[in-house]
């Protein structure tokens, strides 16, 4: 199953992946992770996505497209995958759509997470990250056990440096700007799936289920 994942910031596309990730066996492809990773390293790439990251801007496509095909050809993603945060504008979406094209492996589904604006900017005022394994914890809806500490490895728990409300407004504009479009691109090719992403994250994951049960396995 090869399945992308769509919505604005804070829908719970990270959450979500998860737990896809955890009932398919599929490795998630988030690129905003990748890039933040870069960050951490203080690597080239990283360097250069930081500078549009900081202020909720897109990464150019051509350093994202390279990025990801390179990712999509490694041995783990052959048998499918879930694509997080890509792709987020319509160049995006012909360089990947092609590439799959290229290998006869296309796409299985694109979820649409629909979220309100406001349920988003408070979500993601709460949000914590494992620094250490990068999983998701909220301060009001999924707080760790023990504060600042993640639950499963103990790594620190950090605010990410895109989240604060102003550049989160700036994220959800450009969100509708550049990346709505590829609603009508993936509903235009029959494979727009949306999903009621507010309620609790299980309610979504059981949303999710139920939209992607008609697909094959992920082997296919
Ligand atoms: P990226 O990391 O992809 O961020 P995003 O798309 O803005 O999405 P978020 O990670 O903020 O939200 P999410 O939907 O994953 O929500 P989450 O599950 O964490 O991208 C960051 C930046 O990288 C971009 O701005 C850009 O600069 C760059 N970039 C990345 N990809 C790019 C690309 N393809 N092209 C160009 N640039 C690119 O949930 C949010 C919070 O809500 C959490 O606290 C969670 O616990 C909580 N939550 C989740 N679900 C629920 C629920 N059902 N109920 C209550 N709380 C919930």
């Amino acid at each position: 199953m090869r399945i992308v994942l769509l919505g604005p910031p804070g829908a719970g596309k990270g959450t979500q992946a998860r737990r896809l990730e955890e009932h398919l066996g599929l490795p998630i492809i988030a690129t905003g992770d990748i890039f933040r990773e870069h960050v951490s390293q203080d690597s080239e790439l990283g360097r250069e996505a930081r500078s549009y990251m900081d202020n909720g801007e897109l990464v150019p496509d051509d350093i994202v497209v390279r990025m990801v095909l390179d990712r999509l050809s490694q041995p783990d993603a052959l048998n499918g995958f879930i694509l997080d945060g890509f792709p987020r504008t319509v160049p995006q979406a012909q360089a990947l759509e092609n590439s799959l094209a290229e290998e006869g492996r296309p796409l299985s589904a694109a979820l649409k997470f629909n979220i309100d604006d406001e349920v988003a900017v408070k979500r993601l005022a709460n949000r914590w990250t494992c620094s250490n394994c990068r999983r998701i914890y909220n301060a009001e809806f999924k707080p760790p056990r023990t504060p600042g500490e993640c639950d499963v490895c103990g790594g620190v728990l950090i605010r990410r440096d895109d989240d604060d409300e102003v550049t989160v407004r700036r994220r959800l504009d450009i969100y509708r700007k550049e990346t709505e479009p590829l609603e009508f691109y993936f509903w235009e090719r029959g494979l727009l799936r949306e999903i009621d992403a507010e309620g609790s994250a299980d309610d979504v994951e059981a949303r999710t289920a139920e939209e992607i049960s008609d697909l094959k396995e992920p082997s296919s």
